[in-house]
């Protein structure tokens, strides 16, 4: 039977005695789900898995979603590949959300780790509830009812700088136009209440003067990212993290370069706008 092993009190815990090359067990599907909502974020050891494992345990949980720009496994587009070296170092370097601007931003994503350098890359979570539930009470009255726009455009603004880069994008610009969401959200499954920004795909807080919404976004996204809503995560080699994108913010330190880190990833989709 798996077991939880909780790392922080906040959020982060490590799934043990459950072998992802083979079928998931309905219960074990139940207790990682329940698992998931109550850490934010899982994480697993020495899961030597194969693309197809990787698939069908993203598939589990709900129906998976490819990447607009970035490069995928041949024969496996919901397989998203972040491998970055010295030539091609990583430019995914602030807090985020996964896709926050699709008008159904994805419930979680599934990290495995391929290539892992001997020292750094190590990927943080930081708890979207605990911050919400620790700000002022006046101050959350006033973000009752507030939106934010989350837009494609402004969260890949260096890739459309680069020469190139707007061809490149073009499509996915046209396919992704900006979404608004509430700037507090509901947890769908703890009812938890939690802040819904980041700074690579919010472009404003709506209703406030462009240095209102840049000075409460400033506050509210420096205020997420505290040590006390914080887990660090160290990968090995067959590291596995299942992150709940409601409810984490996460950011890989890009502090390995020139070593190179070879990732792989999917998105599972949601089955509700956030509200
Ligand atoms: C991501 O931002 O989804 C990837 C995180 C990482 O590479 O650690």
């Amino acid at each position: 039977m798996l077991t939880i092993k909780k790392e922080n009190a906040i959020l982060g815990a490590t799934v043990e005695n459950l072998d992802l090359t083979a079928p998931l067990q309905e219960t074990d599907k139940r207790e990682l789900s329940k698992a998931l909502a109550e850490n934010h974020v899982l994480f697993f050891r020495d899961q030597v898995i194969s693309h197809k494992n990787h698939r069908d345990f993203g598939l589990a949980f709900g129906t998976l979603q490819s990447h607009p720009s970035y490069p995928s496994i041949d024969g496996h587009r919901e397989i998203t590949i972040l491998k970055n070296d010295a030539e091609n170092p990583s430019k995914i370097d602030e807090w985020h959300t996964d896709m926050s601007c699709r008008p159904i931003p994805p419930m979680g994503g599934i990290l495995v780790g391929r290539i892992v350098p001997d020292t750094g890359g190590d990927t943080l979570f930081s708890s979207l509830a605990a911050a919400y539930e620790d700000l002022p009470e006046a101050l959350k009255k006033s973000l009752e009812g507030m939106t934010a726009t989350h837009s494609f455009a402004f969260g890949f603004r260096d890739s459309l700088a680069e020469p190139g880069g707007r061809e490149r994008l073009q499509d996915a610009i046209n396919k992704n136009p900006d979404v608004v969401h509430p700037l507090v959200r509901t947890h769908p499954v703890t009812r938890r209440k939690l802040i819904f920004l980041n700074r690579i795909f919010t472009s404003k807080i709506n209703g406030l003067s462009k240095p209102e919404s840049k000075d409460l976004l400033n506050s509210l996204c420096d205020h997420m990212v505290q040590d006390k809503y914080v887990c660090r995560f160290k990968w090995r080699q067959n590291s596995i993290a299942f992150w709940d994108n409601r409810s984490v913010l996460h950011v890989p330190v890009n502090d390995y370069l020139p070593a190179l880190r070879r990732m792989e990833r999917v998105v599972i989709s949601d089955t509700q706008a956030p509200a």
